[in-house]
């Protein structure tokens, strides 16, 4: 069975899977040591770009859906996919035969999904804790095939990459097909996966080099990809409004006016030699849900409090094949050497 999905491959705001090279390559001529810590993962698209130079790799972000994902591709050297395969053809069978409502059909069929689909998605996610407690799946061949439902969830969805709405008054098709991740050799290092608020995290854990690359508009992660969150999850809880989420969890102050506060708190309690930061300066974009909550002057002067910093930019052109209206649109690279 073909491993259909890579890591990169699913939509998220702010990833930086294009950018890899440059950021890859300016880490490389300016920081050393051994040990990444990637302290808002997302995709987890940087720490992977990492494996070849660093021994151990920390993977870190607060949502459910992206520790899964991160558990399946970076922690799961051993598992057994031809057991896993088996499996999937198990459960598409079952899924295919599924006559009865559930959950994930009863609230986003028709809407995010089409009902077929979305009945096929809600019966696989149930059949994955009832196989785990069963003991017919063990804990890692259960994040794979986890992992695996949320990329062929994510691909199909009728939305345009995030579920803040669904696209209304169009057929939705059945497309779901339900397709395996291909993990990350991770062999040669050593991976710790953590889930919890940045700035708690940086509290307790050291790495040599940090890398730091949280939202920096009101955009919430946590109520953009709400319906990623809800399948792994599995609570099965209220809904509300038209683009069905659920009561609000995971909310980043980095995402609101307090944004400076705790970006000032996170990279003083860093204990580390080396901090890299991205930025983009759309500040002034004119939606104000994508206005910058700190400015490119604050992050300056709160990075040379830490110690040495360099700024490197680059042309937001230059990655976007100059499909943008936003001229001065540039993405900035920080690095700083934490005095000691
Ligand atoms: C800009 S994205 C990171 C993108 C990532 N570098 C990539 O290439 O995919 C910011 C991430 O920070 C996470 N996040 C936001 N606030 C957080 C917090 N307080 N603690 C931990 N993670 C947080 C979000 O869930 C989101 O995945």
């Amino acid at each position: 069975m073909k491993r259909q999905f890579n890591l990169q491959n699913r939509r998220y705001i702010g990833n930086k899977y294009k950018l890899l090279d440059w950021i890859f390559d300016n880490v490389q001529r300016n920081c050393d040591g051994d040990t990444f810590l990637d302290i808002f993962a997302g995709t987890g698209v940087v720490a992977e770009r990492f494996l070849t130079t660093q021994k151990k790799v920390i993977l870190n972000d607060f949502l459910f859906s992206n520790k899964v994902i991160y558990e399946a591709f970076f922690n799961s050297n051993r598992v057994d996919y031809r057991h896993i395969e088996q499996v999937i053809e198990e459960l598409k069978e079952l899924a295919n035969n599924s006559k009865s409502q559930n959950y994930f059909d009863k609230h986003f069929g028709d809407k995010f999904f089409s009902k077929k689909d979305a009945r096929k998605i809600g019966f696989i996610r149930q059949a994955l804790d009832d196989y785990l407690n069963d003991k017919k799946l063990d804990q890692t061949e259960y994040y794979v095939l986890l992992a695996s439902l949320i990329y062929s969830t994510d691909k199909i969805s009728n939305t345009v990459g995030h579920y803040d709405a669904y696209i209304k008054g169009k057929q939705i098709s059945d497309r779901f097909e339900f397709n395996l991740i291909q993990n990350v050799d991770t062999t040669s290092n050593e991976i710790e996966i953590i889930r919890g608020d940045a700035n708690k995290v940086a509290e307790t854990t050291k790495a040599d080099i940090v890398f730091v690359d949280p939202p920096y508009n009101s955009r919430q992660y946590s109520r953009f990809y709400h319906i990623l969150e809800n399948l792994v999850e599995w609570k099965k809880p209220k809904l509300y409004g038209t683009a069905l989420k659920p009561e609000a969890e995971n909310m980043s102050d980095y995402s609101r006016s307090s944004a400076k506060d705790v970006f000032t708190d996170l990279i003083e309690k860093l204990d580390c030699k080396y901090i890299v930061v991205t930025y983009n300066n759309t500040f002034k974009s004119k939606s104000t849900s994508s206005q910058n909550k700190i400015t490119l002057e604050q992050i300056t002067e709160i990075l040379k409090s830490k110690g040495d910093t360099k700024v490197l930019s680059k042309s937001y052109r230059f990655f976007n094949s100059g499909k943008t209206n936003f001229d001065d649109h540039k993405e900035y690279l920080f690095i700083t050497k934490v005095a000691v």
